[in-house]
């Protein structure tokens, strides 16, 4: 028998090991005081001229979309260096561009993909649903519910499931139920912490101690209630929650489990069980962000890897499989009905009002749920944590062989590739922040542009996500492609 089915009663996680909290942040933080190094300048010519030489349809679309996208590409974080690269075909490990030049895929579609790219069995459900009554009915489908059965049969916390189109809407979804469920206005995020795009979280993004900074076309009132405090400071948690008692309470306290940007500022291992009980003192929920962690950590999510029970979980990604319309809220019987739906329910309860048109459709219903049941027979999330583990071991090896100052950790298949430390820079250190960060960011962009010359898809050239379709092959020839790029430093 494979050694990695999993059992009921053994529920397993994809982090063989917590990443050493100090040993990381010594190391990101000696990164940051060296200055900026990347690709030497020479060797970034060629890495140039890949592009120039191998991807013209590539560069043609790119020309195109700029004239009627703005920058070109439809997300905020899209990677665009030199010029955003046209994918054409996914599978399993790979994408081939628009040139057909291939690519092993570490951004799996910015991280649904936990079964591996485009993955045949939930595609053949896909098409069944299509064949039968198509993407959407707006009314009830037999999915919904399934969907629904089938997260709470890994998640028992998740006793009732409202399926909506993302993980902003979830976030924002999940904001307003903490705060109809409490009757408190305040919401406490961590620095750091990507939670969408809405008003009220646009606010210390990416990088601690900003604020509004972002908060570009959002008015002052929106983000009234959202405060920010540093990652890892329960003290200044603790400090924030006795002050907001004196003005009507914390709502919620809404957290990434493994730290700001999917653990590229890792939490200490007791961080979540410290803020749930400092959550429980004052009488604030709290909101675990799983949109990134929900399957991909294990089936059990980062709350079951933690062994903390959050009080309002929010799903995206993995939960259609990488389908379209991917989030959800999930928590307790109690909380969840004050999302009760329905014409009539509306003047007899008090409810937070959410919802779309094409949220719970039946076609990411039905990816989700044959997504989630095979994640769970294959034990995906397992699989590709262990194909992490290898990348992660493999390339600190590299890194430590040729000497450079670089930083590599994992959390089972999300793996930090770190190069130039830029997501470690804070409003503590303004000025070296004015200073160094778009040369910072520079290399990341110069990186990530260098391992796609080399034939590797990254997340913004600094994190890596795994998959099933890893196996020990793909991991070793992604090795010796890491291997290339960093001897042109
Ligand atoms: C932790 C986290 N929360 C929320 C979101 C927002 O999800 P979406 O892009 O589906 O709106 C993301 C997206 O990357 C995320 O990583």
């Amino acid at each position: 028998m494979n050694a990695l089915v999993r059992t009921a009663e053994a529920p397993s996680y994809a982090i063989s090991a917590w990443p050493n909290y100090n040993e990381v942040m010594d190391g990101l933080n000696a990164l940051l005081k060296q200055p900026p190094r990347g690709i030497a300048k020479a060797n970034m010519a060629k890495v140039l001229d890949y592009f120039e030489t191998k991807c013209p349809t590539s560069k043609a679309w790119a020309k195109r979309a700029a004239e009627v996208i703005p920058g070109g590409v439809q997300h905020n974080l899209a990677f665009n260096y030199p010029f955003a690269i046209a994918a054409a075909k996914v599978d399993g490990p790979y994408m081939w561009d628009a040139d057909a030049n291939r690519y092993i895929d570490f951004l799996q579609a910015g991280g649904p993909t936990l079964l591996g790219s485009n993955y045949l069995m939930v595609r053949e459900k896909a098409h069944e649903l299509i064949d039968q009554c198509g993407p959407v009915t707006g009314l009830l489908h037999e999915y919904e519910f399934k969907l629904a059965e089938v997260i709470r049969r890994y998640m028992p916390n998740i006793e009732m499931f409202r399926m909506l189109g993302s993980g902003t809407e979830a976030c924002m979804g999940a904001i307003r139920l903490a705060r109809t469920y409490t009757g408190k206005k305040y919401v406490i995020k961590v620095g750091g912490d990507y939670h969408g795009w809405s008003d009220q979280m646009v606010y210390g993004m990416r990088v601690p101690g900003t604020g509004r900074r972002e908060a570009t076309g959002i008015p002052k009132g929106a983000t009234a209630y959202t405060q920010e405090v540093f990652p890892n400071e329960l003290g200044t948690l603790r400090r924030k929650l006795m002050l907001n008692r004196l003005r009507g309470g914390t709502a919620a306290v809404i957290v990434e489990p493994l730290g700001p940007e999917s653990g590229t500022r890792p939490v200490t291992q007791e961080y979540n069980a410290e803020v749930r009980k400092l959550c429980n003192e004052f009488g604030a929920l709290l909101i675990f962000d799983e949109v990134v962690t929900g399957f991909r950590v294990g089936m059990g999510g980062a709350q079951g890897y933690f062994n903390v029970k959050p009080d309002i979980t929010v799903f995206g990604k993995c939960l259609t499989g990488g389908y379209l319309m991917a989030g959800g809220i999930g928590g307790p019987k109690e909380i969840m009905m004050s999302l009760v739906g329905g014409i009539g329910t509306s003047s007899s309860s008090k409810r937070a009002f959410v919802g779309g048109t094409l949220s719970a459709n039946p076609l990411s219903c039905v990816a989700g749920y044959y997504a989630i049941e095979e994640m769970a027979r294959t034990n995906a999330p397992l699989l590709a944590g262990r194909a992490g583990d290898r990348l992660a071991k493999g390339l600190k090896e590299i890194i430590n062989r040729l000497g450079l100052p670089y930083v590599v950790y994992n959390m089972g298949s999300i793996v930090h590739l770190q190069t130039s430390a830029v997501l470690l820079m804070s409003m503590r250190n303004p000025i070296k922040l004015m200073k160094e960060a778009n040369a910072r960011k520079h290399i990341m962009e110069e990186m990530g542009a260098a391992y796609l010359a080399h034939g590797l898809l990254t997340l913004a050239g600094s994190r890596i996500y795994t998959s099933m379709a890893d196996t020990d092959a793909v991991i070793d020839d992604a090795l010796s492609r890491f291997e290339s790029v960093f001897q042109l430093v």
